[in-house]
């Protein structure tokens, strides 16, 4: 794993070494992304003609975690609690207020030029919605091939066809199809071409938000078995934004919570969802819907009271305090920090994970 650089752009590495350090493959297992003390503040303004700041949303406060090589990482929490602005913010379309996101050890957040050029290449996305995120007036084969524009490299002019056709099977669609519009697919076969889309430059990361959510659940079922297979297939890390808890467990090897702004616990699928530590966790599990009416009668379910504060004005110290069950004095005043909790340090229980909470405990309320 290549070190840190802080000094990318400012001259400590040069923009050769930059992209040298990001064409090199990583072992699977490393870490590939590191994102530390992520910030994304969006301004507030007031009047038409002469906008004054009044302030801020913190859509993004302070996040830090690591992606491996070959992993999926689900992140979940409620609506609008930041987890479109993270994916934005490790794809570089929005530039960061403060934090460092390091793919291969170099910060993304101030490279440019070729550099950055070939982190994009690297880094793709799937968005939530298959029907508005393609072109209509483009045909299927113009919209796969469209990466090949920028980055001809990969695919040579002469080739584009063929290797658009190739992208199609991969995916699991009739190679033919390659001159049709986006509206003569169903929504399962418009969320396979933004995949093929998405893998079209042999990235290394693909942060797919949502990708499934606009999909009925038999369709869902074939795409989440499609991405596995390719994941097998060209060695790819996830990240995986979804608002469903039983279809994150399926594909994620770990899995973040958010709330407000924050990550509030991080661990393995087993970590989260069976040994969960943080209130929050354990509110956002006991919301699942139960279908077995035996498990439902023994099951707690915690009714979180108060509406989710707003980003542009969040509580002071710990953010979930103002609808949690357990918050003390301490939790107005100390933000807690996102590690393994002190009575867990040293112990060798699934609970022995990254928590962000004064006061965490462990209560199993439900696998999903
Ligand atoms: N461009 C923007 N300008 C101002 N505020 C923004 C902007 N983009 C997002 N926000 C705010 O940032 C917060 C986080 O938004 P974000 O889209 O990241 O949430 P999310 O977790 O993806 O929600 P959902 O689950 O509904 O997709 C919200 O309060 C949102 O209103
Ligand atoms: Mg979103």
């Amino acid at each position: 794993m290549a070190e840190l650089s802080k000094t990318n752009e400012a001259g400590g590495v040069s923009e050769a070494e930059a992209v040298a350090a990001i064409e090199a493959p990583v072992e699977r297992g490393e870490p590939i992304l590191q994102v530390r003390n992520l910030q994304k503040h969006f301004p507030l303004t007031q009047g038409i003609l002469f906008k004054k700041n009044v302030g801020a949303v913190k859509a993004v406060d302070g996040v830090s975690f690591d992606l491996f090589q070959g992993e999926t990482l689900g992140i979940v929490g409620e609506s609008g609690c930041g987890k479109s602005t993270v994916a934005k913010l490790l794809m570089n379309l929005e530039k960061a207020t403060a934090g460092e996101v390091f793919y291969k050890g170099q910060d993304i957040t101030r490279l440019s030029g070729r550099a950055l050029k070939a982190v994009r290449r690297n880094i793709q996305m799937v968005f939530q919605d298959p029907y508005t995120s393609l072109n209509p007036r483009m045909t299927v084969g113009d919209i796969i091939g469209e990466p090949f524009d920028i980055h001809p490299e990969v695919a040579p002019k002469g080739d584009r066809r063929r290797k658009v056709q190739e992208l199609l099977d991969v995916v699991g669609l009739n190679p033919e199809y390659i001159n049709r519009y986006p509206h003569q697919f169903s929504g399962g076969q418009r969320q396979r071409i933004g995949i093929a889309r998405g893998l079209a430059l042999n990235p290394e990361i693909i942060i797919c938000d949502e990708p499934v959510s606009a999909l009925d659940v038999s369709v869902q079922a074939q795409v989440i078995n499609l991405m596995e297979k390719l994941q097998d297939e060209f060695n790819l890390s996830y990240i995986f934004i979804a608002h469903d808890l039983s279809i994150v467990r399926h594909i994620s090897d770990r899995v973040g919570v958010m709330y407000l702004g924050k990550m509030a616990e991080i661990g393995t699928d087993t970590q989260i969802y069976d040994h969960p530590t943080h209130p929050y966790t354990q509110a956002l599990l006991s919301a699942v819907p139960v279908p077995d009416p035996e498990a439902r009668a023994h099951r707690e379910r915690i009714i979180l009271t108060g509406d989710v504060p707003s980003p542009a004005n969040p509580p002071s110290g710990c953010r979930f305090r103002t609808r949690c069950w357990k918050a003390q004095d301490k939790c107005a005043t100390e933000v807690p920090l996102l590690a393994v909790p002190e009575r867990f340090v040293g112990q060798d229980t699934p609970a022995a994970h990254e928590s962000a909470c004064h006061f965490a405990e462990e209560k199993a309320v439900l696998a999903v």
